[in-house]
């Protein structure tokens, strides 16, 4: 069985763990900050805040951006739920905007029609590793003075226009296994204003800014030290891993036929947390089928977009028509890219992929 994903441990991550065992210091402690330093450092901004998950980061980065009940926070259908459970739990109204079919990520010439007195914040989703069209973002946001808060949980080390992910805004990552690089869980927040960084870090802590004394209503959301070792032996081999995420996903858009491969628009660079192609005229889930008599693992993400699930639609009273995050929730298929694909794993996927587009042809 090919696997659609497989965090990569190696002795460096166990013997980290050993030495925090042995140290006596578990929870938050000196790996947490030496991590967030080395993240801040990667991301080229002046500060990170390591956190219990990508979801907290995201939660706690809109709490610190004082966003909260009746403001308006954009963002894309087609996402993990949690870039828009995230708004929910601030207290804000998630308001969806359509995607651009070709990059998957939310369309920039649709945010403008969708800012209303209410907008706080817009909050782009770097999907699959794929940077979001940040200028535009940004040049709306300047105009309306709007935060920008980017869910960069799958875009470790992406890059727009030569600038890392997550220092445009505020930048929310995710170290869940599955992600470019892990902690177990974990989330990192990042950021260039040393007044948003405060704030997050009282948030994770119970509002705490002098022990036991309490100035605002915080979580318990911090980081363990056991998990930031982890994280920085990953983080050594961030580059790493993603080289090879680029080259298989090159190997695979340069031998699959019949599917729809990944678009990398001039000056983004892809770091392939996802190799999602689209198939057309109704067939993904044969294809689906028959990848998976053939040993090779597949993903659909994501097989309902935000604005339908259920909780949105009968809870919340969301009924939206966005079609493009629509028929891109019915026709992606992701395949595995990761780095611990041999050559004839790739060749394995090739063969199988091309032999349904035969089976197929009309
Ligand atoms: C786009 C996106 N946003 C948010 C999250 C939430 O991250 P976590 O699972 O670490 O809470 C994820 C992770 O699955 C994600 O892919």
């Amino acid at each position: 069985m090919i696997s659609i994903a497989k965090p990569i441990i190696g002795e460096e991550e166990k013997q980290a763990v050993m030495e925090v065992l042995d140290s006596g210091v578990l929870a938050q402690g000196p790996r947490v900050a030496a991590f967030e330093a080395a993240f801040a450092e990667m991301i080229g901004v002046k500060h990170a805040i390591a956190t219990s998950s990508g979801t907290t980061a995201l939660h706690v980065a809109l709490l610190a951006s004082g966003i909260g009940a009746g403001d308006e926070v954009i963002t894309t259908p087609f996402s993990f739920i949690a870039s828009a459970n995230s708004i929910l739990y601030a207290g804000a109204r998630p308001v969806f905007v359509d995607i651009d079919p070709k990059t998957f990520n939310i369309d920039p010439d649709r945010i403008k029609g969708a800012i209303t007195k209410q907008t706080k914040a817009i909050l782009p989703v770097h999907l699959f590793g794929l940077p979001a069209d940040m200028d535009p973002i940004i040049a709306l946001a300047d105009t309306h003075g709007l935060v920008v808060i980017e869910d960069a949980c799958q875009s470790h080390g992406a890059e727009y226009k030569g600038r890392r992910v997550g220092s445009f805004g505020i930048g929310c990552f995710s170290l869940y296994p599955t992600k470019n690089i892990t902690s177990a869980e974990g989330g990192m927040i990042t950021t260039d204003d040393a007044e948003v960084a405060e704030k997050c870090r009282a948030i994770r802590q119970h509002g705490m800014r002098r022990r036991y004394y309490h100035d605002e209503l915080g979580f318990n959301f911090r980081m363990t030290d056991i998990h930031a070792a982890i994280g920085l032996a990953q983080l050594r081999k961030l580059d790493q891993f993603n080289q090879a995420r680029i080259a298989n996903a090159q190997y695979l858009s340069t031998h699959l036929r019949g599917v729809i491969t990944p678009e990398v628009p001039a000056e983004h660079r892809h770091v392939f947390h996802q190799y999602t192609v689209r198939v057309a005229n109704g067939r993904r889930d044969a294809l689906l089928e028959h990848l998976k008599e053939r040993g090779i693992g597949t993903g659909v993400y994501y097989p309902v977009p935000i604005h339908q699930q259920t909780f949105y639609t009968q809870e919340l009273g969301y009924n939206l028509d966005l079609p493009e995050a629509e028929c891109a929730a019915a026709e992606v298929v992701s395949l595995p890219v990761h780095p611990a694909l041999s050559q004839n794993d790739l060749e394995t996927i090739v063969a199988a992929v091309n032999g349904f587009a035969e089976l197929h042809q009309s």
